[in-house]
């Protein structure tokens, strides 16, 4: 009993290593990508309101493809909501005509791309990234 729990230990270890970072999909890469431009044109004040929208839409095509990624997801489908939320607060306040409601959106939306970002991106070169 003893023996097969080093071996089993020694199994996840080894799947732990052989697990690492992993190709995006080549629709996930897609979806990033339009994210990235709708949040710069939100930024130039370019279309506000359907930006944002058209953001919290993609990050429901997002949410189903946490499921995919790598180890521990639940700090990843956090922060898929909050961008979500994000984009909303953007868009009801382009709406609204509140400049200040716009921008705490946008900060919002930042801090929640930059967490996804910082826990299941790698960079492996100037124009590709991993998940990990
Ligand atoms: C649920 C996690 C998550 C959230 C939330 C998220 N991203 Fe990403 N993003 C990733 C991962 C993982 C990659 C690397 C894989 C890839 O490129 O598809 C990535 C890559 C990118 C890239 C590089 C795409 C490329 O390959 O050229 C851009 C641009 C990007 N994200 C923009 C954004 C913006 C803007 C937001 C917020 C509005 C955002 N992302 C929110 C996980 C996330």
């Amino acid at each position: 009993m003893k023996l097969l729990n080093v071996m089993l230990a020694g199994a996840l270890l080894a799947m732990g290593i052989a697990a690492g970072a992993q190709d995006p999909t080549p629709e996930h890469v897609a979806i990033m990508k339009d994210l990235g431009k709708w949040m710069g044109l939100m930024r130039k004040g370019v279309d506000v309101e359907q930006n944002a929208t058209l953001l919290a839409d993609a990050m429901k095509k997002v949410a189903p493809m946490i499921k995919g990624y790598p180890g521990e997801t639940k700090d990843a489908m956090k922060s898929c909501g909050d961008t979500r939320k994000g984009a909303l607060a953007v868009a009801a306040a382009a709406k609204a005509g509140d400049k200040e409601g716009i921008g705490a959106g946008m900060k919002a939306m930042g801090a929640a791309c930059k967490s996804c970002h910082e826990g299941h991106r790698e960079k492996i070169s100037d124009t590709q990234y991993k998940i990990k």
